[in-house]
């Protein structure tokens, strides 16, 4: 590769220093994260403490100074909010820079303006970290996805609500102890109104759908309803009825095609039956459940927030643009990403030493003394049980089940076999791994 792709971050804030701690730390990562530099930083303070240790030189509070730097290519915007985010936006654009950003809230209002203007300069304006902190859904619903036909999109996708309805639920908590609680814990912010009345939700629904269908959406226009006015009596009737609650961002066709797309959009604490793939999501954790043709149902799901799992997400969006770079240097240069080609050799450890939790069962005589005999086989070999449970005792024998901690395949095959020896036992039925 020519030269190092220069990064340059507006913010150093929960985000930005988790890129700046990736880009510090490229061991073990793709090697092109090692062709990452942090050039320049942008803050607001320069006295406040910072998360990670960079050189002083690199910080400045002039955003322009980030911009304009000759060896910055890639400007990373994670300040937040709508201005200055979007104007710098705009400036780095204009300057012939590519842009990530985390910042829904511009997105939401501002997509279409900075698309258009970096179509126009030919650059990219990358957005994965702005929907689901660190699940890939961008780039997916952009590019993995792009066969299909896309019906709806549906999800959990604000984690502050998502853990104050997940308490609510299983402690059968009131709304305002719990979030009390999540602001106490860092979960939900001083002022939570964007989160608990669907404001959040409803930009990331406003930018999933324009991805899903093709064409932005007038944000102002999504119907929001935030928990807030949510009670813990309709919680739980909820829950006797068969169905969890949960604040559910919806976007779907209303037509097979249309000029414009006829769509509906909405944000709405919303009963969801238990056994939906999204009422399995608790906590600060989100979903996002697409479902298109001929794809059918796919469900995306992990981390929606938090420094690591978001600068994954920005981190990601700069290996993109680094691979585009790489690539256009010449002919014969492929992105590196896309070839997807080894870069350091691989080996298989001895299966022996491969370490998981087992599950066996037994056959055995019903004879004295046999639980002990077996769960003494596994503790001379260091084999430490979880459980060991007899079934079916009757003249005809019995089965022993035992599930064990975590242990090596050589510890395990040699307890086995000393278990196989033993009189009283006819055989092993069944050898399964357990998580
Ligand atoms: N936190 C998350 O889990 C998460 C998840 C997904 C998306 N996001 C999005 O990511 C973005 C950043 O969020 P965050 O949580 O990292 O925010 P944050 O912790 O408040 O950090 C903001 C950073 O921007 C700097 N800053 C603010 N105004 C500035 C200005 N005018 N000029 C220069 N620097 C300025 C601040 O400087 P000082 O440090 O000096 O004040 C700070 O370093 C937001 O758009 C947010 O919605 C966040």
């Amino acid at each position: 590769m020519a030269g190092k792709v220069g990064v340059g971050l507006l913010g150093l804030g929960t985000v930005g220093g988790g890129v700046a701690s990736i880009l510090q730390n490229p061991s073990e990562r793709h090697p092109l994260v090692g062709e990452l530099e942090l050039i320049r930083v942008t803050v607001r303070d320069l006295n406040r403490p910072r998360p990670v240790a960079l050189d002083e030189s690199l910080m400045t509070t002039d955003p322009s100074v980030v911009i304009q730097d000759p060896a910055v290519d890639v400007v990373v915007e994670v300040i937040g909010g709508l201005e200055p985010a979007r104007s710098l936006i705009l400036q780095a654009i204009a300057a012939g820079k590519s842009v990530v950003t985390a910042n829904k809230a511009v997105i939401a209002r501002h997509g279409q303006e900075i698309a258009e203007a970096a179509a126009a300069a030919g650059v990219y304006v990358l957005i994965e970290a702005a929907v689901g902190g660190g699940i890939p859904i961008i780039e997916p619903l952009k590019q993995s996805l792009g066969g299909n036909r896309i019906n709806r999109v549906s999800g959990i996708i604000n984690g502050t609500t998502n853990y104050i309805l997940t308490r609510m639920a299983e402690e059968g908590a009131a709304y305002d102890a719990v979030l009390k609680d999540a602001q106490e814990l860092g979960y939900a912010e001083a002022d939570p109104a964007a989160d608990v009345d669907g404001l959040d939700a409803a930009d990331k629904i406003a930018i999933l759908a324009t991805l899903a269908f093709g064409g932005s959406v007038d944000r102002a226009a999504v119907p929001t309803d935030g928990i807030s006015g949510l009670q813990g009596v309709d919680v739980d009737y909820a829950n006797q009825l068969g169905y969890g609650v949960k604040l559910l961002a919806v976007a779907e066709r209303m037509a097979e095609s249309g000029d414009p797309l006829p769509l509906s959009l909405r944000v709405q604490p919303t009963l969801v039956p238990k056994d939906h793939p999204l009422a399995g999501v608790n906590g600060v954790n989100n979903a996002i459940l697409v479902e298109g043709d001929p794809i059918g149902r796919v469900m995306f799901y992990g981390p929606g927030a938090g420094a690591g799992p978001t600068a994954s997400a920005v981190v990601a969006d700069i290996l993109i643009i680094a691979g585009i770079r790489q690539a256009s240097e010449g002919p014969g240069n492929v992105d590196p990403l896309l070839a997807a080609s080894s870069w350091r050799p691989c080996a298989l450890v001895d299966s022996g030493d491969i370490r998981q939790r087992h599950y066996v069962r037994f056959k055995t005589k019903d004879a004295p003394g046999v639980i002990g005999n077996v769960g003494g086989c596994f503790g001379q070999r260091n084999v430490s049980i979880q459980s060991i449970v007899q079934f079916n005792a009757s003249d005809a024998g019995a089965e022993i089940v035992v599930i064990t901690h975590e242990v090596s395949q050589h510890q395990m095959n040699e307890a086995l076999d000393a278990i196989q020896a033993l009189p009283e036992v006819s055989g092993l039925a069944a050898h399964l791994g357990c998580l």
